[in-house]
């Protein structure tokens, strides 16, 4: 399968963020890591309106993203949002054991199923997300659309949630009317994990 690049494409012009965030059952006071952030937008969003009272983590494999980051939150006084520069299928070692309430990936997953390395994320994950930690994941559906990756490359539910049990977590939530209107219903889904 050709690999599948998607540094530097943002969600923001398609995707409702308050409709994503506030579907996470947050509290205000949660450790928050958005992974494969891009511009960060979502992890900017948590930090103001969503976990006002924890931190956010932003990480990305993308020198830029993280560099542009980093600006904006030294202009805009945002303590609480630490941004990495990573790769998530390989130890993020600026990270404690035990320490993310929740690891969210928005478009990011379909690009491990494209690189077929969709274990070795979860695997890394498992370090850094609490016991009682989750995951939650906003991917496209796999339906044939001119818009998004192509849909072999695009995770159904289904094989998300096979997948995830093969590391002991079951599916909590699934939601699958989120995004666009497209040709077979909405683009895209939420999905959330935690352990058995
Ligand atoms: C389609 S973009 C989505 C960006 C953002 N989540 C959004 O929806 O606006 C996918 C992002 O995942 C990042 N990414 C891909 N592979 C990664 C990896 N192994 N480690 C960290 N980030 C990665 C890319 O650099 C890119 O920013």
């Amino acid at each position: 399968m050709q690999e599948h690049k998607h540094h530097a494409k943002s969600s923001i012009k398609f995707l409702d963020s308050d409709e994503i965030l506030s579907q996470l059952g947050l509290k205000g006071d949660e450790v928050f890591m958005d992974a494969g952030c891009g511009d960060g937008h979502i992890a900017i969003k948590a930090i103001q309106d969503y976990v006002p009272d924890g931190l956010a983590y932003a990480v990305d494999n993308y020198g830029p993203s993280i560099e542009e980051l980093d600006e904006y939150k030294e202009k805009n006084n945002l303590e609480n949002l630490i941004n990495i520069k990573a790769d998530i299928t390989q130890d993020i070692a600026q990270i404690e054991d035990n320490a993310i309430d929740m690891i969210f990936m928005l478009n990011v997953v379909h690009g491990f199923k494209s690189s077929g390395n969709m274990g070795d994320v979860i695997e890394k994950l498992l370090r850094i997300l609490k016991d009682d930690g989750k995951i939650a994941i906003v991917e496209f559906r796999p339906i044939e659309w001119s818009f998004g990756p192509p849909v072999e490359i695009k995770y159904a539910p289904s094989e998300l949630d096979s997948i995830f049990g093969r590391y002991g977590f079951k599916q909590i939530y699934l939601n699958e009317d989120l995004g666009l209107e497209g040709p077979e219903g909405k683009s895209h889904y939420l999905i959330i994990f935690e352990r058995e």
